[in-house]
């Protein structure tokens, strides 16, 4: 079943409504498999986000999926950067290559939705990827109505304790352009590939 609105109105937003667990009523900002990567970072997972990974529910998933539809629709990509079924559909691929938690994370904002308790209505989503031995920032896509009230900035100090130097995928938008100046991030990236390419050429010296 798609998650994808039936109508295709470019004016039509309807995020999906995040529902809490059966046994609290809460929102699970992570699955339990991902309890140590969560630890291991020196900057929390901030409120308002969760992070999705093979075992979150599927709804979390779709709800991903239905951002990421407004993402290619806003930026007019040909293809989605994130599928629901992604973790489960690929068997006929080799396993280096199918979807799992190792190379693949992608995460949520969301709001309590107002008069409907245990209800979160979400309006952000991302997804990284890894790429050989670096991760990359595939897509992100926050609501127009929540955008500059600073939610992409406050979580990017968890995202860089847990992926450490990471890089946008291209194209870039101008938002995202205007971001990465705001917060100094070219030169972040410069001087990271810079110094991996000194140290490649070191360990092809010394072999
Ligand atoms: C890019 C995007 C994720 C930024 O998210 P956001 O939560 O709005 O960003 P923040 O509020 O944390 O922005 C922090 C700072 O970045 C800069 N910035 C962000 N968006 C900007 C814009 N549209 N124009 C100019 N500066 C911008 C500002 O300096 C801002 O601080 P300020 O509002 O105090 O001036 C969001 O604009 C978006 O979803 N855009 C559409 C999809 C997209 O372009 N994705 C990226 C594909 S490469």
């Amino acid at each position: 079943m798609s998650t994808l609105p039936l109508t295709n109105s470019y004016y039509d937003i309807r995020p999906a409504v995040l529902r809490g667990d059966l046994e609290h009523g809460k929102i699970e900002p992570y699955a339990s498999s991902m309890s140590d990567s969560i630890q291991n970072c020196d900057t929390s997972l901030p409120n308002g986000m969760c992070m999705i990974t093979k075992a979150s529910p599927l709804s979390y998933k779709k709800a991903v999926e239905t951002l990421a539809f407004y993402f290619v629709r806003e930026l007019k990509f040909d293809r989605p950067p994130f599928t629901a079924s992604e973790y489960s559909n690929r068997v006929y691929y080799p396993p280096s290559q199918r979807t799992n938690d190792a190379n693949t994370r992608s995460f949520l904002w969301f709001n309590e939705r107002e008069g409907f308790p245990g209800h979160w209505e979400t309006f952000g989503a991302c997804s990284f990827r890894l790429n050989t031995d670096i991760w990359r920032l595939g897509w992100v896509w926050i609501h127009p109505f929540e955008r500059r009230k600073g939610h992409f900035q406050a979580a990017w100090p968890f995202f860089r304790s847990m992926f450490g130097v990471f890089v946008p995928d291209t194209p870039i938008s101008s938002e995202m352009v205007a971001f990465l100046k705001k917060i100094g991030y070219p030169q972040v990236v410069k001087e990271y590939l810079e110094e991996r390419k000194m140290n490649n050429a070191d360990s092809k010296d010394q072999g």
